[in-house]
């Protein structure tokens, strides 16, 4: 079978950092090497695959300055080349920070019938042991893998799905996990091994379809706050004077606020903002009460806050959105 070729899109990120002393693993800048020098690196030790491999730098920034610019460039190159019948894979260089972030967003606005792979680096280019060469060959091999289709993640030679990945470390190189489900698979020597014999489906949640990313100009306001131990209700209602749009609670266990948050939450969602819990623990989802939801705010089950926020930001923007 003929396959596509596979482009590689480069965001920046540690896996394209670069220190002034090579075995410096913390005091590096981000984003510096471009993508097609990080293509060659990683393809020195011999080709992933027979495919035909390009790379197009879309932006070079550490991650954690992450923006909706950037997301919809990102998100529209990739559907750009998703929709090109000559490419069968796309794989996106991305700093570690808000990888998972930008996994959810392509996961929620992409028509991606061939697969989107992630991948990144935990120790910069110039690092005694980069990790990064190892990651983009093992993401161009899940890129490669027969029929697959959606948004993956891969890092440290584990494959994870968008919505349960997760960085959980700043420092070792296998940084994200999957939380209970683990990972959804494993690359090892050039080879995929899946945790269950195949590729999981991964459940679609189109929110905004992505020619509307193209039409949007600005994106609903939505932020974050968090109920903890002394919350008071400052920030929820700076907030709102600030005319946010939608509010994500990282609520306590299961979807549970700080009675000091409730009123001023109440007021928010008066005012005709969009109030969703995301409980702030890092494993498990929220569980409804099987007679009423129980919850006092709308709550967002099996999804982070950060994800959540995102989600929420796409349902304004599809509620919004002419016709
Ligand atoms: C970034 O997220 O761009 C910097 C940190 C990293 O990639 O590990």
């Amino acid at each position: 079978m003929e396959l596509g070729r596979l482009m590689v899109l480069g965001t920046g990120g540690t896996i394209a950092g670069v220190a002034a002393v090579a075995g410096d693993n913390v005091g590096y800048a981000a984003a510096q090497v471009g993508v097609q020098a990080l293509l060659a690196q990683a393809t020195a030790g011999g080709e992933v695959g027979t495919r035909e491999v390009r790379a197009e730098q879309v932006a070079q920034i550490d991650s954690k300055d992450m923006d909706f610019a950037v997301w919809r460039t990102l998100a529209l190159r990739c559907q750009h080349h998703l929709d090109d019948p000559q490419v069968g894979a796309v794989v996106v260089t991305h700093g570690t920070d808000t990888l998972e972030e930008t996994a959810w967003f392509l996961h929620c606005v992409l028509k991606a019938d061939k697969p989107v792979v992630l991948t990144c680096a935990m120790r910069p280019a110039t690092a005694l042991a980069p990790d990064g060469p190892q990651n983009l060959r093992d993401a161009m091999v899940v890129a490669c893998a027969a029929g697959l289709r959606g948004v993956w993640v891969v890092c440290a030679g584990e494959v994870h799905g968008a919505q349960q990945v997760q960085k959980v470390h700043p420092y070792r190189p296998n940084a994200f996990s999957s939380g209970e489900s683990g990972p959804l698979g494993w690359v090892e020597e050039k080879t995929l091994r899946w945790a269950q014999n195949e590729a999981p489906a991964q459940a679609r949640s189109t929110l905004v379809a992505i020619k509307d990313v193209a039409q949007c100009a600005s994106w609903p306001r939505v932020e974050i706050t968090m109920s903890y131990a002394g919350a008071s209700a400052a920030t929820v209602e700076a907030l709102v004077a600030s005319s946010v749009e939608g509010l994500v609670v990282a609520a306590t266990g299961n979807g549970t606020v700080h009675r000091a948050l409730q009123g001023a939450l109440r007021q928010a969602q008066a005012q005709g903002v969009a109030v969703r819990l995301a409980t702030r623990c890092p494993l498990g989802q929220t569980i409804a009460h099987p007679e009423g939801d129980g919850f006092d705010f709308p709550c967002m089950p099996g999804l982070s806050p950060v994800k959540a926020r995102i989600s929420l930001m796409l349902e304004l923007a599809a509620a919004q959105a002419p016709g």
